[in-house]
């Protein structure tokens, strides 16, 4: 199952050569991106109240549809994922997982086969335990046939979660169903809920395991339509960065779960910390919004191509909370730092103050060496700019905002182009 993967990483703080094992199916080599119903449509399964935003093909079919004539897949959302709830509540006669023959008519093949026609790739969700969290059947008693009938139907993605069943098991149970994948033949990303089940229960995680097993895996709560809850989850990963980065590299990944942007929960601003901090956390990028009706200012966000090319950054190495002092007078300030290929750095400030500031940071309060850099803003809000060796990053922002600029280091007589 497993082939070890040699990477620079940062271990207890030092940087030291280890080995990691990683899950060798070939996937997931930089993060997933794509498209994930929950957050957005949880467990509607009214057609009747709601036709356009029940779980079903329906909408899976014109979200992939959009996610092809918005922009969308060219951009690399390529995972359509339909999240719990499209499960009949009973297995078929030959105790096969059926969905819902209201919702989905045509069958999860002929779905597949529609989001394959388009270009996009087919994910779905199941659960561990004896019946998913919503209440469908879940895979425990049935594992290998379960495995054996959604490879059947073509699914490139599998969210398993882990609701329902002894968490003890876990540790045997999720490895066992990865190698029930593999055993199919087809190539399934595997995403797990494994650590988050063991972390909110207070049993430690073996993320070397984690990694050797899955290719993505859910480490806490489910995020929410809400600001507060995009910062409680990066304020998570932070508190755990260096037991957690180290684990995550091509192929094996973190999961701080979906995107919030385009709904309610956020604003236009807050939506760009986000998508700055999943992008310097080398997460996978699941939107789960109304792709038909999100607002423009949204969608640039979700589009932006060079915030999108940190996230998929090739080195595949997860970036960290360099900076958060409760009590210096900088204290509405966070600083994110992701060290990228070519020597390159990707750097987050974000600001949780109310109201118009300015302020600076060193080369040694961002972790970067001191050298000059030639400083690209990633939301073009800024033209490029120099920041010499000797000098600070000085900048002003906004009430709630992040500046994410592209640090690449310059030689000492190089002449800035001016665009
Ligand atoms: C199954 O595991 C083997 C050994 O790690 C790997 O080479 C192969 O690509 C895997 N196949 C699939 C379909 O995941
Ligand atoms: C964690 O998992 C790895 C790989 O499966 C194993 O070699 C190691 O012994 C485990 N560590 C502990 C503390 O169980
Ligand atoms: C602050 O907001 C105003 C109005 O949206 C905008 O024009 C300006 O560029 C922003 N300033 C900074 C420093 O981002």
């Amino acid at each position: 199952m497993v082939a070890p993967s040699f990477q620079v990483l940062v271990c207890g703080g030092l940087l030291v050569l280890c080995s990691i094992e990683a899950l060798d199916n070939g996937l997931a080599l930089t993060p997933p991106m794509g498209w994930l119903s929950w957050l957005r449509f949880g467990c509607n399964i009214d057609c009747d109240a709601k036709p356009t935003e029940c779980i079903s093909e329906n909408l899976i079919k014109r979200t992939a549809d959009l996610m092809v004539s918005e922009g969308y897949l060219a951009a690399g959302y390529e995972y359509i994922t339909i999240d719990d709830c499209w499960l009949d509540k009973d297995r078929g006669p030959d105790g096969r997982l059926v969905p819902d023959p209201k919702r989905f008519p045509s069958g999860m093949k002929a779905l597949a086969d529609y989001v394959h026609s388009k270009g996009l790739k087919f994910g779905i969700y199941e659960d561990y335990g004896s019946s998913t969290c919503a209440g469908y059947p879940g895979v425990e008693g049935h594992e290998a046939l379960d495995a054996e009938t959604l490879a059947s139907w073509d699914v490139d993605y599998i969210k398993l979660d882990g609701c329902n069943t002894d968490v003890r098991n876990m540790n045997k149970a999720y490895p066992a169903f990865g190698q029930l994948l593999n055993a199919t033949g087809r190539p399934i990303v595997y995403a797990c809920s494994w650590p988050y089940f063991l972390e909110v229960n207070h049993m430690k995680p073996n993320y070397t395991a984690v990694a050797e097993h899955c290719n993505v895996w859910r480490t806490w709560v489910d995020i929410r339509n809400s600001w507060a809850s995009v910062v409680y989850t990066m304020n998570w990963m932070a508190s755990n960065q260096q037991r957690l980065a180290p684990f995550a590299g091509p192929g094996h990944w973190n999961d701080p779960d979906m995107l919030v942007i385009g709904n309610s929960g956020l604003t236009v601003n807050q939506a760009k910390v986000q998508m700055a901090i999943w992008a310097i956390l080398a997460a996978p990028l699941h939107m789960s919004v109304d792709l038909a009706t999100i607002q423009p200012e949204f969608k640039a966000i979700l589009l932006n191509r060079d915030i999108i090319a940190v996230n998929q950054d090739k080195l595949g190495k997860q970036g960290l909370r360099v900076w958060s002092e409760t009590f210096s007078w900088r204290h509405k300030f966070q600083v994110w730092q992701r060290e990228l290929s070519d020597n390159c750095y990707a750097i987050a400030i974000v600001y949780f103050g109310h109201h118009h500031t300015s302020s600076f940071f060193t080369h040694e309060e961002l972790r970067i060496p001191r050298q000059n850099y030639l400083l690209q803003d990633l939301y073009n809000i800024e033209t490029d700019r120099v920041l010499e060796a000797h000098k600070t990053l000085t900048f002003s922002m906004n009430g709630t905002d992040v500046k994410f600029y592209k640090f690449i280091p310059q030689a000492f007589d190089v002449f800035v182009k001016q665009i």
